[in-house]
């Protein structure tokens, strides 16, 4: 079987070494190692030396003006490794965080699923992130994965680890050229513009072999622009029909006072409605496809969830202005982008939930995570 690890590095030269040293230990026959290479320093003399008395072929696509930072190198590389007539291609990252024993294992699970994509996580059986540092990493690795699997709860329902760097793709499976890649997550850009057979394996996350994380605040500024690029998936008409659903209830609590009505059962009563009124716009419009079983079902738990919320908000409002100098009006604007993402990932993943699919099942799976019809480019689904 022919397969080109294709490992992106930044200023990885203690690395290289080990990492081909271990990779030439498990790759089968017909396996080579391109590092698609943006260092600063002296990383290519050593990938040259290294590449010298390797076991295995060793490419270096050295990269003078890079683009797209790390993902645009995981590109340029999948590129490269599908123009030399590989049939896979694993992605991997340079610092032996990620496990080169794995790689036959991905690629057995590949065949064996007859899947485009398997994605390595630490998030499902076995798998662990152990080796991310800090607490703060790992919440954040978390977080952004949840939400991004409930932008894209098709396209994304047998990945626990979008966020992941280690993967493997069949070639000419993904279309390269509809990638915008910028960032570090070049993962989630493959799985949510194109529509694939995905399986997973998990693995642990480990510690660097040397230096350390080139990750910085400016790839959570990417993160963003990319989902921004990817046009949030449902969460963009999910943000529309909420919007819909305040003016709506700013209106009916103004017309209710203006009849006459106390403020308070006002408030009740228009918060009632609009909870009414934003379950079946979401079931019509946000989460038609994954409507599931009793419809009776997902409105007592969507109100229940929007009720609970709703008094819950109000506490912590008062509990925060209490407590705080901050002015009530920013703790209430807070509060509400906070609770709206958390409302929106509760409905993604419990209200509409989709089933796991037990083989991967790209081909019989519906259109998928587009609510509203693609636009002009169409390049997102
Ligand atoms: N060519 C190139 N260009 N490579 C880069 C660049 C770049 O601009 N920036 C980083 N890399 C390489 C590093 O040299 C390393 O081989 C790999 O990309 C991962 O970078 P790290 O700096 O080790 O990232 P990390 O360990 O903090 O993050 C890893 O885990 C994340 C999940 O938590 C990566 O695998 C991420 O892709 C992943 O999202
Ligand atoms: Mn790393």
């Amino acid at each position: 079987m022919s397969v080109t690890v294709v490992v992106p590095t930044y200023n990885e030269g203690p690395n290289v070494a080990e990492l081909v040293r271990r990779l030439a230990a498990v790759l089968p026959d017909g396996g080579d190692v391109l590092f698609v290479d943006d260092s600063t320093d002296d990383t290519p003399a050593i990938m040259a030396d290294v590449a010298r008395t390797a076991p295995m072929p060793v490419r270096v696509i050295h990269r003078t003006e890079p683009v797209g930072g790390l993902s645009g190198a995981v590109v340029e590389g999948l590129r490269a490794a599908e123009a030399s007539g590989s049939q896979w291609s694993v992605v991997m990252d340079g610092d032996l965080q990620h496990p080169p024993e794995l790689v036959p294992m991905l690629l057995r699970r590949g065949d064996d699923a007859d899947a485009d994509v398997v994605v390595a996580s630490r998030y499902t059986g076995a798998g662990d992130a152990g080796g991310l540092d800090g607490w703060r990493r790992k919440a954040v690795s978390k977080a952004s994965g949840l939400l991004a699997r409930s932008m894209f709860p098709l396209k994304l329902r047998n990945v626990t680890d979008p966020m992941t760097g280690f993967f493997a793709v069949r070639a000419g499976r993904v279309d390269l050229d509809s990638l915008q890649p910028r960032g570090f997550k070049i993962l989630l850009e493959v799985l949510a513009r194109t529509k694939l057979a995905v399986v997973e394996e998990p693995f642990v996350f480990g510690e660097r072999f040397a230096g350390e994380s080139k990750a910085s605040f400016a790839n959570g500024v990417r993160y963003v622009q990319q989902l921004w690029a990817l046009r949030f998936g449902r969460l963009s008409p999910f943000a529309v029909i909420g919007a819909i659903g305040a003016l709506l209830n700013l209106a009916i609590l103004a017309g209710l006072q203006r009849a006459g009505m106390h403020y308070l059962p006002a408030v009740i009563a228009s918060n009632a409605v609009t909870i009414v009124t934003n379950f079946l716009l979401q079931e019509r419009f946000v989460f038609r496809d994954l409507r599931d079983g009793n419809v009776w079902r997902r409105f007592a738990q969507s109100f229940t969830f929007n009720g609970t919320e709703a008094a819950v908000r109000t506490l912590l409002l008062w509990w925060i202005v209490e407590k705080t100098v901050l002015h009530p009006e920013l703790v209430q604007a807070l509060l509400i982008v906070v609770a709206f993402l958390v409302r929106f990932v509760f409905h993604a993943q419990v209200v509409y939930k989709p089933h796991r699919a037990a083989a991967p099942q790209a081909a019989s799976a519906p259109d998928g995570d587009a609510p509203f019809s693609s636009t002009a480019q169409g390049r997102v689904q």
